[in-house]
């Protein structure tokens, strides 16, 4: 069992927002590799309206492609309704996310529907797709902190509109989202213990960190102080939501590896494996620097804990 869990986001949350089409069975090589590399829990993809996120065209392929996943890894699908939940499913899905702004205007052009309509939603999803408490659920928490058309979140408002979801049903696992990545350590870390007082009895918590603002690791870190211990990071720091305007990649996940390993905690991750991993999403998606994510070109600098001594002159 490792110290810390991280969350690899990168084949839902890092590729969601690419213009480029990723053919389905390189998002299955990715998924594969971030298998390889260690991660026990990972987004697989969403099913979402393939109008609103044409990458995602197709999802169904890449689950079949990568089921099923090793004895022990839980591959997981955002979904934002009950059609998604039930596409999910017919797919051999079992672990969803389903994602609720804590910002009305978010949510609206992310999901097109008040707040209070997506709880209903995953209401009816909890009693009606899954009565027996099959699937496993998470839920994203987006905009927790920032919105991008009302600014700063209310923390009061946020705490209430969480205390409905956990309300739900019992044990319900969470992400708190800096979907726009523009939060702050001290923000983090207060909503973060406020969440943990009020609900950690009956619910558990992750933290899903964006880089905008490049506070990224700083407030991985606040979230740790609060008592997180989960923690969603993208391969290579791809990603970023298409309804959050000028919203960068999320944390690269070889940043957090590597800040992990020299704080002397276990993830279960291959740095070597992931930094890989990352150079091949990257060649295929044509995108050349995601966000913060420094990690790739400082391979070298890394090769002590990769084992790994890349040739010569290939580092940017
Ligand atoms: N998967 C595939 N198709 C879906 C779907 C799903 N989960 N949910 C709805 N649809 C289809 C409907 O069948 C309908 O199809 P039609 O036009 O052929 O009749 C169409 O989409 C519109 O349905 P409607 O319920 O009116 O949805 P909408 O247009 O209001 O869109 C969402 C709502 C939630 C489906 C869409 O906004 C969405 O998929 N958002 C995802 C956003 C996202 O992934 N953001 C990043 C992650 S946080
Ligand atoms: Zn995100």
């Amino acid at each position: 069992m490792a110290d810390v869990e991280i969350v690899e986001v990168g084949p839902r949350d890092g590729l969601q927002n690419i213009q480029k089409f990723i053919p389905n069975n390189v998002k299955a090589d990715l998924i594969r590799r971030l298998v390889d590399a260690g991660f026990t829990r990972l987004e697989l993809g969403s099913f979402v309206s393939p109008k609103a996120i044409p990458q995602m065209t197709g999802i169904e392929d890449v689950i079949a492609e990568v089921m099923p996943l090793p004895e022990g890894v839980r591959g997981m699908a955002l979904v934002p309704n009950t059609i998604g939940a039930e596409r999910a499913m017919k797919a051999g899905v079992t672990s969803l996310i389903f994602v609720i702004s804590m910002s009305e205007a978010h949510n609206q052009s992310n999901v097109r529907r008040s707040v209070d309509a997506s709880i209903e939603d995953l209401r009816t999803l909890l009693e009606q797709v899954d009565p027996a408490g099959r699937l496993t659920m998470r839920i994203g928490l987006a905009t927790c902190f920032h919105c991008p058309f009302d600014g700063v979140m209310d923390e009061k408002q946020v705490l209430s509109t969480i205390e409905k979801i956990v309300a739900l049903r019992e044990g319900m696992d969470l992400t708190i989202s800096d979907t726009t990545g523009m939060a702050t350590p001290d923000h983090v870390k207060r909503l973060a213990t406020r969440c943990l007082d009020a609900f950690g009895g009956s619910a558990t918590f992750g933290f899903h960190g964006h880089d905008t603002a490049g506070f990224a690791i700083a407030n991985i870190l606040a979230a740790m102080e609060a008592g997180i211990r989960s923690f969603d990071t993208s391969v290579a720091g791809l990603g970023g939501c298409p309804f959050a305007p000028g919203a960068t990649g999320n944390v690269a996940s070889e940043d957090v590896v590597y800040l992990f390993q020299r704080l002397g905690l276990t993830t279960g991750i291959d740095l070597g494996k992931l930094i890989d991993a990352g150079t091949m999403i990257l060649e295929a998606s044509g995108v050349r620097h995601a966000s913060h994510a420094r990690a790739i070109s400082r391979k070298r600098l890394f090769a002590d804990l990769t084992g790994q001594r890349p040739a010569e002159g290939v580092m940017g």
